[in-house]
Order: structure tokens, then sequence, then C-alpha cells
């Protein structure tokens, strides 16, 4: 049995969620929202209620999990972290950023996949934050979604893939972000990006200067699953093929588009503003009003999972790969059946 818990207000609706962090200290399993996607959460440091995790998503048992935390005290627990890195972290904590540190004996190999590293997140959400605070504990979370589909950015969207699997979820409203957190690895001499996230690298980069974006990052070549455990899998993915058509001058992108689309009936295109004029006859959706590609990105898992149900093909405009555009990018050509 779920129990579906919906957070309207957070303030005014607190009393319904407080007896939660407890749960987790009982091996409960619950979905609770955090500024990226929803998380699927248990206690990390007790192997019996991750399994629960590993099993509920049917994820690969050598793909290790995020630890979420509050507190720096917290952090020198369970990870190595020099003085100097304290200081650079804070810049970004609590946020939509995840470090890799070389762990401590007290994190438990199912976290870590065996490797000697773990990693970690300050989440900024309030509910997150108030689960996280409240139960003591650090609380590790995937993405709610089952193994290999589109992270859950909605209430309905973690309902469909995890209802009956989990003891409870937690739905609220929008989330900021809707793309899953940047992964910088510390746990080396040179801070490395694993996954590009909503704190492009441009950013990172003001803080560690000596920041490393291996090519892999823009999801065009397949990363070393040594570095990257995570990427080597099938991600994202669509119950329909997913045609992306990488970013190019207008009309050589939106040719290549419409004959695309002609090759089956029941197609859609998601395509930048500027671009939906060439596609009156078309079915399509624009994927910001804004031309913002933080709305790209908040957008993009509820437009997939919702498409899929719909038509039976679905061609992408690909946008820069610039700021957060890096990452919608990585998780589109992760996505994709072909990418022309
Ligand atoms: O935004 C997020 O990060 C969300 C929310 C719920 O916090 N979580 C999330 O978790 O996306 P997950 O498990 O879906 O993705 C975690 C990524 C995977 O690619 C995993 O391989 C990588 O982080 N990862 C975890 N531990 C690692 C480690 N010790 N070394 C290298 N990569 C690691
Ligand atoms: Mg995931």
């Amino acid at each position: 049995m779920t129990k579906i818990i919906n957070i309207i207000n957070y303030k005014k609706d607190i009393d319904k969620i407080k007896y939660i962090p407890k749960e987790f200290s009982k091996g409960k399993t619950i979905v609770f929202p955090t500024e990226t996607v929803y998380g699927l959460g248990a206690n990390g440091l007790d192997c019996k209620s991750v399994e629960k995790i590993f099993i509920a998503k049917n994820r690969p048992i050598d793909n290790p999990l995020i630890l979420h935390i509050y507190s720096i005290n917290q952090l020198k627990n369970l990870a190595y972290i020099s003085d100097n890195n304290i200081d650079n972290i804070k810049k970004f904590i609590p946020g939509p950023i995840t470090f890799v540190f070389k762990k401590k004996k007290i994190v438990p190999d199912i976290i870590s996949a065996g490797r000697d590293t773990v990693a970690i997140r300050f989440p900024a959400h309030p509910i997150a934050n108030y689960l996280v605070k409240n139960s003591k504990l650090p609380i590790a979370a995937p993405s709610a979604n089952i193994s290999g589909r589109p992270s859950p950015t909605k209430s309905n969207h973690v309902i469909d893939d995890l209802y009956h699997k989990v003891d409870y979820i937690i739905t609220c409203g929008d989330l900021k972000y809707g793309i899953e957190s940047t992964v910088l690895d510390l746990s080396e001499d040179k801070p490395v990006i694993l996954r590009p996230g909503p704190i492009p690298p441009e950013i990172i980069k003001n803080v560690f200067k000596n920041l490393i974006v291996p090519e892999f990052v823009y999801g065009k070549i397949d990363p070393d699953v040594a570095i990257a455990p995570g990427m080597k899998y099938r991600h994202y993915s669509t119950k329909v093929p997913l045609i992306l058509i990488e970013n190019r001058n207008d009309t050589l992108q939106s040719e290549l588009v419409k004959k695309e689309y002609k090759i089956m009936n029941n197609s859609i295109i998601l395509c930048k503003k500027e671009h939906s004029k060439y596609y009156n006859d078309y079915n399509y959706l624009i994927l910001s009003e804004e031309n913002n590609f933080y709305e790209y990105g908040f957008k993009l898992y509820d437009y997939l999972r919702d498409l899929e149900k719909k038509y039976d093909k679905i061609i992408v405009e690909g946008i820069k790969d610039e700021g957060i555009g890096i990452a919608i990018m990585n998780r589109l050509r992760k996505a994709a059946y072909n990418i022309i």
C-alpha cells in the first residue's frame, strides 16, 4: 500500500508530513520532491532500506546512489573533504549540485556500488530539506522513476512509475529545474564534471578554476564506466522513438525535421519558438515561449511522458550546448533512438 500525501502550501501543510522523518528510520521508502526532480528516498545507512530502492526502481545494482544531507558536519562524517573544498562547496549549497568524495567506512557498499567514493547532495527544496534535517539521517535518493525512464517532475509521473512499489509518495506543485543535479567529482586532484545539470560548467569554473569537462558530458560519446558509472545505461527513454535533430542553422534544421516527420503518420515536433513558423501544417509544440533554456529543461520530461501516449514518434529540435543547454542536450542525446 502506498500512501499519497499532497502538499499544496508548504507552511500550512507541514503537519501532514511531521511524522515522515521518523519513517526513514523504520525502513520505509518515501518519494519526495526536490528542486530538480522527485527522489525515491530511504535510510542511506541501512542496507535493507536501500535494497528496497533498487527493487522498486528495477535499478542495476552497480549504479551508485546519492546521499542527501543538510550540514557540513554530516558531510564530514561520511566523506573526506579538504578545508579548501569546504569553502568552495559552500558557494553552491544547498542547491542542484552533487559532489563526489572519497568515502568513509560508515557509507555502506550498496550506496557506493563497491567504489571508494560517495555522492552527496544538499537539496534546497523546503520539503526535501525538512525531511533530511528532521530524520537526522543521510537519505539515499535516486530519481523516482523506473530505471531508464525520464525522471519524474510531476506528481502523476511518480504515481505512474511507483504507486504500490513504495510506502509514501509526497507530491507538491511545480519543481524548480526539472533536470537532475550537476554531478561534480571532487575525489581526485582535479575537479571533473560527471553529469551536466542546472549549474553549468561556466558557473562552476568561477570557483573550481581547474575544472575538467570531459567530452562525454555532452552525451555524444559514451563515458568511461569507471569514472561515471550511471552514464552507461540507456536513459530517459520514451516508449516511442525520439529523433533528435541537432542544432543547425534555421532552414537546414527545419528541413531535416520535416523530412523525418513525413516518414511516419502520427508524429509531433518539439521546436524552438522561432522555428514554429516553419511547421504550420504539422503537429508541433513550442518548448519555451520565452526562448529560455531553463523553461525548456523544466518542461522537457513532462512533455516526453505526455507525448509518448499520443504520438508514434517524437522529433525534437536540438539547442546550443551552452549553459543549462549542455544538460538538456546530454539528456536528449541519451534518450534518442536516432540523432541526425
Ligand atoms: O537531482 C538529482 O540528482 C536527483 C535528486 C533526487 O536528488 N537524483 C538523481 O539520482 O538524479 P540518480 O541516482 O538518478 O543519479 C545519480 C547519478 C548517477 O549517474 C550515478 O551514477 C552518479 O550520480 N553517482 C552516484 N554516486 C556516484 C559515485 N560515487 N561516483 C560517481 N558517480 C556517482
Ligand atoms: Mg536517475
